[in-house]
């Protein structure tokens, strides 16, 4: 029933105006599916790689459709991943691109549950999730490699933890948006919006902390259920010849592990992503042993949705908490690998959005389809609310 028929990509437009791989699954069957890659700013070293789109679409063409039309069952995960890893032939998707990769492996499954008349979470897993659905990390105040200008940390992630639904959740993030807009302009502070619709004021760090804290403080007094905030560090962008540079402030791995443990106890954080270099297995233990029972400690750039590396950080204790990004490593199965190595060692999954979005909405699903505790997709922006109102109609729908 789900045997592939056609593939067809195409560039189209990101949220940033750069062109992105687009994949179109048709089954013999008449089912459909749609995909579209995201793409990294701040992207990890140890990533697969992203082709010019282009390039990618003509070896995609090349050397993985023929091997997917007439032969592949879209319905059949594994053999539609495992034949794009064969087409490429590389460790790290050189030669075909993650972008193109990742739009196919994502649509294929999309045009299976076409086929079966089901919502994708359902076919890709739902049957035996729990009743829970994921937190939304909301990204409010932010800079780093997403906006000039503003502050070095990447990213202040609201975080309402004490919701009673998704719904509440993904609107409390808005308000808090919302309201980091109002005090900015009672301040006279201009503020643009960086790459994922944080807003991106020119302010410091510090200024930041006192921010964000203040605006989840109103939205959670107003809506009556606790909202705590957490980071992006994006470290490694930032570790130069040793040591981290944030703005004017210079700190050694020492002296940024005593920092981000002050912070956590300082404002109570929830989360915090990428604290240390994608290298640092050993400073993100120290940290993790420090602050991991008060906070989660989770790795972006470090384990990069990849089992191996995630072998290794769970080796050392090195986090407790992973990013899953289906583009970091090419195809849905290897990012269910790493979710399910995760989850099996305790460490929480956060699924996740890229700086770089179209209005695709497969993360919505693969986080409720593998029970995932949380996802960051941030706040406002077209590209970002495509995930957060799918993540509410499944919600609504599955209850
Ligand atoms: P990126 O940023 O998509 O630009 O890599 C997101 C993140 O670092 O989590
Ligand atoms: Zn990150």
């Amino acid at each position: 029933m789900t045997r592939i028929e056609t593939v067809r990509l195409r560039a189209v437009l990101d949220s940033r105006g750069n062109k992105t791989v687009e994949a179109d699954v048709l089954t013999e069957s008449g089912g459909f599916g749609r995909a579209a890659a995201p793409s990294g700013a701040s992207t990890g070293e140890y990533e697969a790689i992203e082709l010019p789109v282009n390039e990618a679409i003509a070896a995609a063409r090349e050397h993985a459709v023929p091997r997917l039309e007439g032969r592949v069952y879209a319905g059949d995960q594994r053999e539609v991943d495992d034949t794009l890893r064969a087409a490429d032939g590389t460790e790290d998707f050189s030669e075909i691109g993650a972008n193109s990769a990742v739009a196919i492996s994502m649509a294929a499954a999309k045009a299976a549950a076409d086929v079966l008349g089901a919502p994708l979470y359902q076919h890709l897993g739902g049957a035996f999730r729990g009743g829970n659905f994921p937190i939304p990390l909301g990204n409010v105040v932010g800079g780093g490699e997403h906006a000039q200008e503003a502050t070095a940390i990447q990213e202040f992630l609201s975080a309402p933890v004490g919701a009673p639904s998704v719904k509440d959740a993904v609107f409390a993030n808005a308000q808090v948006h919302g309201e980091i807009g109002s005090l900015l302009e009672e301040r006279g502070t201009p503020a643009a919006k960086g790459d994922e619709g944080a807003w991106a004021p020119s302010i410091s760090d510090a200024e930041a902390f006192e921010l964000v804290e203040e605006a989840v403080e109103t939205v959670s007094d107003d809506v009556g259920f606790e909202i705590k905030f957490g980071l992006d560090m994006a470290a490694a962008e930032t570790f130069e010849d040793g040591e981290y540079v944030y703005g004017d402030e210079v700190r050694s791995t020492e002296e940024q592990i005593d920092y981000v443990a002050g912070l956590v106890d300082e404002y109570d954080l929830a989360y915090v992503e990428d604290p240390l270099d994608e290298d640092a297995y050993e400073a993100f233990a120290e940290l993790t042993e420090r602050v991991g029972s008060q906070t989660l400690i989770c790795g972006d750039d470090l384990f990069v949705t990849n089992v191996e590396r995630l072998e290794a950080g769970i080796d050392v204790d090195a986090a407790n908490s992973i990013l899953i990004k289906p583009n970091q490593i090419g195809t849905l199965s290897d990012a269910f690998d790493a979710i399910e190595l995760a989850t099996r060692n305790g460490y929480e999954t956060v699924v996740s959005h890229r700086s770089g979005e179209t209005e695709d909405a497969t993360i919505a699903h693969l986080a409720v389809a593998t029970d995932a505790p949380f996802i960051k997709t941030g706040t406002v922006g077209g590209e970002r609310t495509a995930k957060l109102n799918e993540l509410i109609r499944i919600a609504d729908e599955a209850l």
